[in-house]
Formats: structure tokens, C-alpha cells, sequence
């Protein structure tokens, strides 16, 4: 399986950012490694173009949040219909920031990613425990509940990908220990193996995010059952977002 590796650039960004797509493949000399498969998530308004501009270097683009409706009085949402109208192929859906500061409960990222996937796009739904539920030893159990609650029943291999995000590890420049992201992988895998069977479990895309940089992208996409990164501060420059590109 390619790694998947994800900027989330959050609220960042400015137009003229829509030649990222470009300065990203000049950096790569014109090639993605074949190892690695490249998305590009920027604020909403400028999907369109950061969409089409990746589309043309090979790589793909996503927005970072939808709604779950299809269309009505939510003033200053989008749906995942109209992400797919500006040529997104993947939506963000329950980002522990969005978990946290917008009231996107586990309800909620299921019925969001559940209209993703009805768009014919691929819903990354992230989970992950707070360094309190780590400490409690809750991190296990926090993540299987949020797992359970936030999957849609039409999940599979190919339209979901499960991004494991410690909510401690986001921006702070922490990262979780290799051993911790292997062994929370493989209970990510057998919660999923649980809820969808064994070959949808095999082929899952679980990427881990929260302080991926150059300097550790290497160690952690080699750990046992990484298969790709999300990636939210270094993904803002572009050199190093190609060096963590090269590390797959
Ligand atoms: P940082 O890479 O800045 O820690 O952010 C991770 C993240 O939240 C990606 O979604």
C-alpha cells in the first residue's frame, strides 16, 4: 500500500498558495516517489484551484470539514457534494480541533463522513485521546469509543481512512513513542477488524498525525501498521513537506 501523506494546512494559507502544487513538484524534481501517494488539504475557498493545480502533478486534494446535510440554513457550511464540486477526493471529517472547538461529536463525524462517502469521495476520520485519557489509561478505550460511534456502516478500505491524531501531540512538537503508535495501530486495526471483518481491516489506510516533521517522519512511517501521515504545521512549507514525502 502507498503511504498517505496529508497536509492539512487548517486555516492557512492565501491564494497565491495555489502554486503549492507546482513548488511541491519542482522541489520532488517532477516525481512523486511511487511509495507515496500526496493530498493537499487547504481552507475550503481555495479548493478549486489547490484542486486542480494537484490534479495536474499527480497528487490529490481534500477539504478539511463539511456538513453532514445536503443543503439548507447553515450559514457558513459547506456539504460534501460541493467539496466534490471543487474536484476534492478526500474530506477531514472530526479533526480533534473541530472536536473540540466545534462541537463535533462522535454523532456527528459519522453522519459527516457518512455523506463523504455518499459523494463518492473518501471520508478521513480522525480519533484520538487526550494526554489526561492517556495518563488515566484511557487511551485505548477512548479511541475504540470513538471509532465505533464515528465509523459510518457503509465504511470500507476504499472510501475511509482512519487518522490516529493524540490530541497532545498536535503543534505541541511531542510525538507519540514509536511503540505507543505501533500498538495503538494495531488496536485501531482490530477495532476495525471487529466492526467490518478481516480483508477490510487488512487493506485499512491508518495514518498517524501530531508533530510529523522531517527529522521523525522517517522512524514513524516505518513503524509497524503506519500507512501514511497527516500532517498540519510542516506541511506549510514546502521543503519540508517534501522531505516527509521522501521519507516514505
Ligand atoms: P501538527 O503536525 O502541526 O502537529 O498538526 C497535526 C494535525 O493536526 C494534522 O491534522
Amino acid at each position: 500500500m502507498k503511504k498517505l501523506i496529508a497536509a492539512n494546512w487548517k486555516m492557512n494559507g492565501q491564494a497565491d498558495w495555489s502554486d503549492k502544487p507546482a513548488q511541491l513538484s519542482t522541489i520532488l524534481d517532477g516525481t512523486i516517489p511511487k511509495t507515496a501517494q500526496v493530498l493537499i488539504c487547504p481552507p475550503s475557498v481555495y479548493l478549486t484551484q489547490i484542486a486542480d493545480n494537484a490534479h495536474k502533478y499527480g497528487m490529490n486534494a481534500g477539504a478539511q470539514n463539511c456538513h453532514s446535510a445536503e443543503s439548507g440554513a447553515f450559514t457558513g457550511e459547506i456539504s460534501a457534494q460541493m467539496a466534490a464540486d471543487c474536484h476534492a477526493d478526500y474530506v477531514i471529517c472530526g479533526h480533534s480541533e473541530r472536536r473540540a472547538m466545534f462541537g463535533d461529536t462522535d454523532a456527528v463525524v459519522q453522519a459527516k463522513a457518512t455523506s463523504v462517502i455518499q459523494s463518492a469521495m473518501v471520508a478521513i476520520i480522525c480519533v484520538g485521546e487526550t494526554l489526561e485519557q492517556r495518563e488515566s489509561g484511557a487511551a485505548n478505550s477512548t479511541v475504540e469509543a470513538q471509532l465505533r460511534a464515528s465509523i459510518p456502516e457503509a465504511s470500507t478500505a476504499l472510501n475511509t481512512v482512519i487518522a490516529y491524531e493524540p490530541v497532545w501531540a498536535i503543534g505541541t512538537g511531542k510525538t507519540a513513542t514509536l511503540d505507543d503508535i505501533e500498538k495503538m495501530h494495531a488496536h485501531i486495526r482490530s477495532v476495525y477488524h471487529d466492526m467490518f471483518g478481516a480483508r477490510s481491516a487488512k487493506d485499512l489506510c491508518i495514518q498517524y498525525g501530531g508533530s510529523v516533521k522531517p527529522s521523525n517522519a522517517k522512524d514513524i512511517l516505518s513503524t509497524k501498521g503506519v500507512d501514511g501521515a497527516l500532517v498540519g504545521g510542516a506541511s506549510l512549507k514546502m521543503e519540508d513537506f517534501a522531505k516527509i514525502i521522501l521519507a516514505a
